[in-house]
């Protein structure tokens, strides 16, 4: 006999998917209107920023040790100096001339605009538009300590 699953695994995902939308809009709610960075990092979430990395992982690990690929090992980058969380990756004078740490601000400009925190990085990544996005993302570089 044949059992096709279809019928119930379709609909369990797609309210697994409506879940997780309606808790970044019952977030962003939380939020308040236009939020203040404070208010984001609030409600922002790790697990959500973990699911957005897969955006980001392509070009960086983030488990410690593991080596560059075409961007640097984020392990531990926030509150690291900007362009040095990697001691073996060659970062362009670009980044390098920006100086000082990442501080959830300065990630917050780089991840909206990479070329426009440091025109002519190598970073081919046109950024997230979404500040809650940036926020949960933010978030999840924090806990990778
Ligand atoms: C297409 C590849 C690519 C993608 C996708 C990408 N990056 Fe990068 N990233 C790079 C490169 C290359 C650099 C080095 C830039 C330079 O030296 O100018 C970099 C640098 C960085 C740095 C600076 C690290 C340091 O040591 O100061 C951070 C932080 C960063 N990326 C975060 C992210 C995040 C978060 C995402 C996803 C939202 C992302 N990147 C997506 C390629 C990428």
């Amino acid at each position: 006999m044949t059992f096709n699953r279809a019928p119930i695994v379709l609909p369990i995902l797609i309210l697994a998917a409506a879940c997780s939308r309606d808790d970044k809009e019952a977030r962003r709610r939380a939020a308040g209107p236009s939020p203040s960075p404070a208010a984001l990092a609030a409600v922002a979430s790790a697990s959500a920023g973990q699911a957005l990395f897969a955006r980001c992982a392509a070009c960086h690990p983030v488990r410690a040790g593991a080596p560059d690929r075409n961007g640097p090992n984020l392990h531990g980058v926030m509150g690291q100096r900007i362009a040095q969380n990697s001691a073996r990756f060659g970062y362009t004078a670009a980044l390098q001339r920006v100086g000082g740490r990442w501080t959830p601000a300065r990630m917050d400009a780089w991840l909206t605009d990479p070329q426009r925190f440091a025109p002519g990085t190598s970073m081919g990544f046109p950024g997230l538009a979404d500040p809650l996005d940036r926020a949960d993302v933010i978030a999840y570089l924090k806990v990778q300590r």
